[in-house]
């Protein structure tokens, strides 16, 4: 059998960073102690910074992007994977400093690996992706501090986007009243569709207020815009209310007071999927099969090749795309 295969290579050359699809062998493969045959992987913003040479996330040239993939062990030194076992790989910075899931194979270290959950397919695991483990990741803060449906409505901001549709299906799948903030008025069908209750326009709470306190509002808060949306929500949070804040499409500043904090109790808590350990990886996948309706996702999703990368780039980085973005690296 031949050791060829596809990938999606991005290299420096004198017009700066360009991504092409090339062919390569095993042998150009990084170290590693398992090698998968990728059925998919994602575009998500990261991978849109670096198939476009921005954010200095990438140290060495060439280098295959793509910071998810899912697929099947092909052979494995570790004694964790054996050939055929069903795979998913997000985050541990690969896609970064470790090639990713642009390319037909790829080989990583065991430990970075979780088994796909038996209800998902490989393509059902990357409508998910990071976007989609992050914002279950956000829920779970949101339940673990104590947020329950009945206290209230839960605000989604950047609502159109992968962490953003993906919260508000599950949100909504559990019971919650969901209020989803966007700025893209074409997509408030997609919304309701999604099960958001309410829209609110992103103009709405773009506007900075010097009041530290604000009605009283939101029950909890799935947040991966920061900047202003961010501080006037804290403002705007009921007694008790949690923030789970995983993003900055927005901004990364954040200018507010810590009045929220002492008058109303209010938890601000950061999510990480990146770095986060495995055991939390897999309790979190094993909610999304349970709590992320397969009807939803589909919504969700859109298929795409690996020439199609260097235009999604693009649109993901100036905030024109929806939902979350399949690349199918057999296409
Ligand atoms: N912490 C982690 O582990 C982790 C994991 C994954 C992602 N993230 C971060 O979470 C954020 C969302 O990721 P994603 O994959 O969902 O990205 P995405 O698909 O690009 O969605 C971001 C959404 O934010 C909204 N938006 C864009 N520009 C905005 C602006 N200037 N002001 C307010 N809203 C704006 C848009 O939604 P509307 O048009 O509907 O408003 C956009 O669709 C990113 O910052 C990403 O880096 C963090």
């Amino acid at each position: 059998m031949s050791d060829a295969f596809k990938a999606f290579v991005v290299d420096k050359t004198t017009d700066g960073v360009v991504g092409t699809v090339k062919t390569l062998t095993l042998a150009d493969l990084p170290e590693g102690e398992v090698l998968v045959a990728v059925a998919a992987s994602t575009l998500n913003y990261k991978d849109g910074l670096v198939a476009q040479g921005l954010g200095n996330l990438v140290k060495t040239y060439p280098h295959v992007p793509g910071v998810d993939f899912a697929g099947t062990v092909m052979s494995s030194t570790s004694p964790d994977y054996k050939p055929g076992d069903a795979v998913i790989l997000t985050g541990w910075r690969v896609g970064e400093i470790h090639w990713g899931g642009y390319a037909q194979r790829a080989q990583v270290q065991a430990d970075w690996l979780v088994p796909l959950p038996p209800e998902l397919s490989p393509r059902q695991a990357m409508a998910v992706g990071t976007a989609g483990l992050t914002a279950m990741l956000c829920v779970m803060a949101l339940e673990d501090g104590g947020v329950t449906p009945d206290k209230g409505p839960i605000l989604v901001t950047g609502a159109t986007g992968g962490v953003g549709s993906v919260s508000v299906a599950i949100l909504s799948r559990l019971g919650y009243e969901v209020v989803a903030m966007t700025g893209k008025d074409s997509e408030h069908a997609y919304l309701k569709e999604l099960g958001a209750t309410s829209i609110i326009d992103r103009a709405e709470l773009s506007e900075p207020s010097n009041k530290p306190l604000e009605r009283e509002t939101w029950a909890g808060v799935v947040d991966g815009v920061g900047g202003v949306p961010l501080a006037r929500a804290l403002a705007q949070m009921k007694y008790n209310g949690v923030i789970a804040s995983c993003g900055l499409a927005a901004s990364a500043k954040l200018d507010t007071t810590v009045i929220p904090f002492l008058l109303r109790g209010v938890k601000l808590i950061g999510i990480d999927s990146v770095m986060k350990p495995k055991p939390d990886r897999m309790k979190a996948w094993a909610r999304i099969a349970k709590d992320l309706p397969l009807e939803k996702l589909e919504a969700i999703a859109s298929d795409h090749s690996l020439d199609e990368i260097p235009e999604l780039a693009k649109q993901i980085l100036t905030g024109k795309t929806r939902g979350r973005i399949v690349i199918d690296v057999n296409r």
